[in-house]
């Protein structure tokens, strides 16, 4: 049936020849799980750990925090499968179109705009949050009701700070900067090292008591502490993680794909993983996690308590510095993602109309500019973080998914990075995604069956119709 209609994988690797021949394997086992720690850390580690052990977890967030890595863990592997066999630029959007058909490859590209989209205007919020406290120690305060949207505590009208990064960065990958790995690099080693500092001091100033109830008990409603706050903590936090998927795409520039890609992939969770267990049981050991309730900066909370206020201040610019990376990659990686579906004639040519000075999908980057702006200045950071967390998981499901099915159409195809144990890993990584998945709030469910419901409307509206896949059959027949 045409709604099951797979792109061949052959006509896939033959039309990213022309736009991919030239890259260079160049990237190591180091530079890839570089790569990996520069899109991970960020918004979720410095902003939601303290908002799940206010409202979710209490000091336990430090469990959150493992589940989540496992769930990763596993859907990593069998990301890194499909980069290895199709490494080309719309990721889970073309290996679903490779395998499931087009109407799940539609499915998963719109869904990932929750995932780079959406995500970045949770990073733009938390950057907000942390710029606002910085000019505060330098005497300059910004009106609260244009540093906050209308569902913060306290209520404001617009969050005017997230839309003015948004802005600043889509400009630049308008007109062509996009990070390059020494930017990274830097980049990382600013946030390793501040994580690192806040975990080293802060380990003196931790107080028992805080870490008593460990697991608080459930309030009888599901998700607020008890097992299941631990797992909506999960799946909340598993924001944190988002980004080493950015490893996969870089698959085709490594230089041993086959050794160094689950390095990359595993090596950026498992090092992330530590950092952040490490962080968030300092964070709930130096302060009650009650005093996080609402608070988009904890780490700016905590850090009062430090004498150095240079090291505060340097502690705040390093936090902000580091997010811009996240919100780069994000932005950068939805340009892709459009860009590629329009290529496939399932979204309007001006998605992948590149321009010609710039050479750059300038005019997708202007669409989304706006797009994520109205985001970032309205919406609060939980709701958008549990929006991209949803969509996230969703697309590991795909993926997983995919991997099975992949493995019985096309057994044959060269796969330089097998995902071990097929089909336990996949099973796995589904199960935990899944199970995150259901310990979110009926509202995320809801917003994203809404998503989804626009986005089949916009398929059986237009995508189906201008598929060049249909027009290609087509021709073929006459
Ligand atoms: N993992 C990224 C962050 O936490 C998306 O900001």
């Amino acid at each position: 049936m045409s709604l099951f209609r797979t792109k061949s994988v052959e006509v896939i690797l033959a039309e990213s020849e022309d736009t991919t021949h030239h890259l260079k394997r160049t990237l190591g086992p180091v530079n890839l799980v570089a790569l990996g720690i520069g899109a991970i850390i960020g918004a979720g580690l410095f902003s939601l750990t303290g908002i799940v052990a206010a409202d979710n977890a209490g000091p336990a967030v430090v469990l959150s925090f493992v589940v989540a890595a496992v769930g990763c863990a596993f859907a990593g592997m069998c990301y890194s499968e499909f980069a290895t066999m199709i490494p080309i630029a719309g990721s889970a959007y073309t290996y679903a179109y490779a395998t499931m058909g087009e109407l799940l490859a539609w499915i998963i590209g719109w869904d990932l705009v929750l995932e780079y989209a959406v995500g970045a205007a949770t990073v733009s919020v938390s950057w907000s949050s942390y710029v606002v406290r910085l000019l505060h120690r330098f005497s300059i305060d910004l009106p609260s009701n244009l540093t906050h949207c209308p569902w913060d505590i306290p209520a404001g009208w617009i969050n005017l700070p997230a839309i003015f990064v948004i802005f600043g960065i889509s400009i630049l990958l308008m007109i062509g900067i996009s990070e390059s790995a020494r930017v990274n690099a830097v980049i990382v080693i600013i946030k390793v090292t501040i994580v690192i500092i806040v975990i080293a001091i802060g380990f003196s100033y931790i107080k028992p008591e805080n870490y008593t109830p460990f697991i608080p008990p459930n309030t009888g409603k599901f998700g607020e502490f008890g097992f299941s706050g631990v797992m909506r903590a999960a799946a909340v936090i598993f924001f944190a993680y988002i980004g080493f998927d950015a490893v996969s795409t870089a698959a085709q520039e490594a230089k041993k794909p086959k050794r160094d890609m689950p390095i990359g992939i595993i090596g950026s969770l498992i090092i992330c993983t530590i950092l952040y267990v490490l962080f968030a049981h300092v964070l709930t050991g130096m302060v009650s996690y009650r005093t996080f309730r609402g608070d988009a900066a904890p780490v700016e909370t905590v850090i009062k308590l430090f004498p150095n206020a240079w090291l505060q201040i340097a502690i705040n610019v390093g936090i902000v510095a580091g997010f811009t990376s996240v919100i780069l990659v994000m932005l950068l990686g939805q340009s892709r993602v459009f860009y590629s579906m329009s290529r496939d004639g399932l979204l309007p040519a001006i998605f992948s109309d590149v321009h010609p000075k710039w050479r750059t999908p300038w005019r997708c980057n202007l669409i989304f500019m706006v797009f994520v702006s109205l985001f970032s200045g309205f919406l609060p950071i939980s709701s958008l973080g549990n929006m991209t967390s949803i969509g996230t998981l969703l697309a590991f499901v795909i993926v997983s998914i995919a991997v099975m099915v992949m493995r019985r159409t096309h057994p044959d195809l060269p796969r330089p990075y097998r995902t071990p144990l097929v089909p336990l890993v996949p099973i796995l990584a589904i199960l935990v995604c899944f199970a995150m998945m259901v310990s979110l709030d009926v509202l995320t469910w809801y917003r994203l069956v809404v998503w989804l419901a626009i986005g089949l409307a916009i398929y059986f509206g237009y995508s189906r119709y201008h598929s060049h896949l249909v027009k290609a059959e087509a021709s073929a027949k006459q």
